[in-house]
């Protein structure tokens, strides 16, 4: 069943849970994300990037996501990525997304705010049947800016090279309480030396600043750029308010590999494209399953 984001990261945050969010490109991803969500009987958050949700198949592709989530037997949101752009935003809410992440993050702290604001705005019109009793569209916002890039491994500089964690400025707590408070954001996503895509060397993330912000807002937190941090690391997020998880690298890494291996034995036996699809379910399935275990209570 399609369920509210924030309700969803509320009621694991309960039982010591954080729930995963994980990038969809494509349906059979997020058929076996949610195949695996069923599996484990936990909820899961389909993430789509506002490059997909830029175009129009990325539009239909949310529309799918969003039937996906409405007949699946666990609680599933579905959620527009990192989006700045006022205009993905509304298409995107149009299309069937139920939340968004408003990033303002590379923005100044006011504009980061004006924002927000603006997209709160704007979807209070369009969730609203007219009457301004319509569905409320949620929001996270992000304070801190994370380095690298959200639909590739290697982003952050001309050479290809990773980026190093804690290049971006890490958030900053004493800014949260007023953040929260002025943008309205339900969810915050926050920088503590997490990357999008592959970390250069072992991850080094600053579990003092998130408990400096976790004391600060009653908000849940998001942690971004997981991909790479050990699952001994993960399984402490949800003791400092991070309910929800973002994995994009990982799982495409997961997918591309079993791709690359399998796709020769396919075409050798009768250019079976349904296999393959088996493989890649398979595989973003397991993984899906990993990162759901790691992160429930
Ligand atoms: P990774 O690609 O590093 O897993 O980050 C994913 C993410 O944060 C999506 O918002």
């Amino acid at each position: 069943m399609r369920v509210r984001l924030d309700d969803l990261v509320v009621s694991a945050l309960q039982q010591g849970s954080a729930v995963p969010a994980f990038t969809c490109y494509d349906f059979t991803t997020a058929l076996a994300v949610v195949g695996a969500a069923e599996e484990a009987g936990r909820g899961a958050i389909l993430l789509v990037s506002p490059s997909t949700a830029a175009t129009a198949n990325g539009l239909r592709l949310i529309a799918a996501l969003r039937g996906l989530a409405d007949g699946a037997g666990v609680p599933v949101a579905v959620q527009l990525d990192h989006a700045s752009d006022l205009r993905v935003i509304a298409d995107a809410v149009a299309a069937g997304a139920d939340s968004v992440l408003v990033d303002g993050s590379s923005l100044d702290y006011e504009d980061n705010i004006a924002l927000v604001r603006s997209a709160r705005a704007a979807l209070d019109v369009l969730a609203s049947d007219g009457a301004g009793t319509g569905p409320e569209i949620v929001i996270e916002a992000e304070l801190g800016g994370l380095a690298g890039d959200e639909d590739r491994a290697f982003g952050s500089d001309a050479a290809g090279n990773a980026p190093a964690a804690g290049t971006a400025g890490l958030t900053d707590s004493a800014q949260v309480e007023d953040f929260v408070a002025r943008t309205g954001a339900q969810l915050l996503a926050v920088a503590v030396g997490n990357v999008h895509g592959k970390y250069k060397g072992e991850p080094e993330l600053r579990w003092d600043v998130l408990q400096d912000i976790a004391v600060r807002t009653r908000v849940p937190l998001v942690l971004h750029g997981a991909s790479g941090i050990p699952s001994a690391e993960l399984v402490k997020a949800a003791a400092m308010n991070v309910g929800k998880v973002n994995f994009n690298t990982e799982l495409r890494t997961g997918v591309l590999e079993t791709l690359e291996s399998r796709t020769a034995a396919h075409r050798t036996d009768g250019e079976n494209l349904q296999g393959l699809l088996a493989d890649w379910d398979a595989a973003a399935g397991t993984f899906a399953a990993t990162a759901l275990a790691t992160l429930s209570r």
